[in-house]
């Protein structure tokens, strides 16, 4: 089985506030799609990459891209869409039990380590996995007027980071029978009844979401140092 990666990065960032899609802010010299490509391929330098683009999206420059075997498909309205896009892209080329590894292109600290782990992992489990780190705030649940209703137990809660990885033929099955509110694959997958496995990764797998992440991810590519 040959990995294929697929980044949806069809978001038009709106919550960044800025002037172009946050795939495309500069960050460390690069774009953060820059960036985040190139820790894939430096990861996995033979994987084939579907990348899911605004079909309006005029700044993407392909000399970005790494890989040698790559191609673009459009976005769609939800991130889930996007997916099911690029899934549908690949279908007549991937075989049902090829791994697939989803990654966000607004992730671009994610280490090549992690990457490594997800994918080894994801091969050796049925319902596939993704990268997560364990809560460590306290949690709270609002009354929806501003005040604390309670407190949830924090133990046994995990953020869910990407990439997540499934079998393609799972994860198309999944997305096909998960509607608009799916925001991630794990989701989709456990909808089917099946338990994807947490990979406990790095908690500066930082998702560039507002502008003030642009000055952290500055802060965690430097001290990571690679
Ligand atoms: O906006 P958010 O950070 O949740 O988006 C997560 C990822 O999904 C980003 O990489 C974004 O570009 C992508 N996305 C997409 N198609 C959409 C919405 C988001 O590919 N319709």
């Amino acid at each position: 089985d040959r990995l294929w990666l697929v980044v949806p990065a069809a978001g038009r960032g709106r919550r960044m506030g800025a002037d172009r899609p946050k795939q495309y802010l500069p960050l460390a010299g690069r774009t953060v799609l820059a960036l985040t490509l190139a820790r894939l391929h430096a990861a996995f330098p033979g994987a084939r990459l579907c990348l899911c683009l605004d079909p309006e999206d005029a700044r993407f420059d392909p000399a970005e891209v790494p890989f040698a075997d790559w191609r673009r498909v459009p976005g769609g309205a939800e991130r889930a869409d996007s997916v099911r896009h690029a899934l549908a892209a690949i279908a007549d080329e991937a075989e049902a039990a090829d791994p697939v590894l989803v990654h966000d292109v607004a992730r671009p600290c994610v280490t090549v380590d992690d990457l490594r782990r997800l994918a080894a992992a994801v091969a050796e489990a049925p319902a596939g996995g993704l990268l997560a780190a364990p809560v460590a705030d306290t949690m709270k649940r609002d009354d929806g007027a501003g005040g604390v209703r309670g407190t949830e137990p924090r133990a046994g809660l995990w953020h869910a980071l990407t990439p997540q990885g499934f079998a393609f033929g799972l994860l198309r099955r999944a997305l096909e029978a998960g509607g608009a509110a799916v925001t991630d694959e794990a989701s989709a997958v456990e909808a089917l009844g099946l338990a994807p496995r947490l990979v406990e990764g790095r908690r500066d797998n930082l998702k560039i979401t507002h502008p003030e992440d642009l000055a952290l991810a500055e802060a965690i590519l430097a001290a990571q140092g690679l």
